[in-house]
């Protein structure tokens, strides 16, 4: 059975917690992409999220928190998660810390959601409706994004309801995500912070607020790779041809600035543009064709998350 859609009303979030707490399944909005919520302290819930998403359990999940109080209660806070959250949240960065002292057992994130590690992913999402659901619900939601694992990720209510509607109790729909990339994953948990995948802010900005240089890409051992950075893991069913300077017999473009094609990420070569119209566009264009040509997107900025997600996308 196909979930509801609601529009956000009080109402609607009333309904939303109420499922929470019975351990359901609550599709968000956040301004990244749609996430599959459930209570991060119910290790069954939890676990009926992986089988809804069709994850490897040995895939840790984020958990989405309404303030740093919420935060600060599940990861060890230290001075770079101060400043971070200061300057980034709400919005589209992830923390992993250690897990607090205290913060293992009964009413904390479970040992599930964490994939039993000792580190814990957190992010306050910039979405009135999905701070609002978490303020409600009183504790964090655990949220991966909510498509089926391997699959392109949802930027709107209908994405989801089409890819995994029937496996969730609850959709609330907050309207497109504005920024349409997952949030940028920065670990605090080796001696210098690490990027573990690029994303919807620029890592450039972090750096700037950090004073330093982030790890990068296994720069060294306190840079493991995000382990849900799975190889193929934004695939649409079309075969991407990437860095395309032109277009080949059966081919669509997938265009980025000045250009006569249809679909278009950004005409104008906005990355922030291009970054919101991604997934969007290749769901839309892997409906319609079975080879997409990518012009070429800069490797800087938000750039480099684009290429990032195609890079997957394309193998
Ligand atoms: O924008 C986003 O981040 C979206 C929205 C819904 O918040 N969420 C999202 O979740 O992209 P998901 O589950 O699709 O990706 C979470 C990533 C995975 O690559 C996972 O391995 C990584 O976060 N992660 C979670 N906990 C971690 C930890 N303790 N250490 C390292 N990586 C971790
Ligand atoms: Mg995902």
């Amino acid at each position: 059975m196909l979930a509801p859609v609601l529009q956000p009303s009080v109402e609607a979030l009333g309904r939303a917690v109420d499922v929470l707490r019975a351990g359901g399944l609550v599709a968000m909005p956040t301004e990244t992409v749609y996430g599959l919520g459930c209570d991060a302290s119910q290790g069954e819930a939890v676990a009926r999220l992986y089988a809804a998403k069709g994850r490897p359990s040995f895939n840790p999940l984020i958990a989405h928190v309404a303030d740093v109080e919420m935060a600060a209660r599940e990861g060890r806070w230290g001075d770079a998660a101060a400043k971070l959250a200061d300057a980034f949240w709400p919005g589209p960065l992830t923390l992993v810390l250690p897990v607090a002292d205290g913060a293992i057992g009964a009413g904390s994130v479970s040992d599930l959601a964490r994939a039993g590690l000792s580190t814990i992913a957190l992010r306050q999402p910039d979405h009135p409706v999905a701070l609002e659901l978490i303020s409600a619900f009183g504790g964090p939601l655990v949220a991966p994004s909510a498509n089926p694992s391997g699959r392109i990720s949802p930027t709107s209510a209908a994405h989801v309801a089409a890819d995994i509607g029937d496996k969730m109790d609850l959709i609330l729909d907050g309207g497109p995500c504005r920024v349409g990339l997952e949030s940028t994953i920065v670990s605090l948990v080796g001696e210098r912070p690490a990027l573990l995948r690029p994303g919807g802010l620029d890592p450039a900005q972090i750096e700037s607020v950090l004073g330093g240089q982030l790890l990068k890409g296994g720069d060294s051992v306190d840079a493991p790779s995000s382990p849900g950075q799975l190889l193929r893991h934004y695939a649409p069913r079309a075969a991407l041809r990437l860095d395309a300077q032109d277009v080949r017999e059966g081919e669509v473009l997938l265009a980025f600035g000045p250009s006569d094609a249809k679909v278009n990420l950004s005409s104008v070569g906005s990355l922030t543009e291009a970054a919101s119209n991604l997934f969007t566009m290749l769901r839309e264009l892997d409906r319609t064709a079975d080879f997409i040509a990518v012009a070429p997107i800069p490797d800087k900025g938000l750039g480099l998350a684009i290429n990032d997600r195609l890079r997957r996308a394309a193998r």
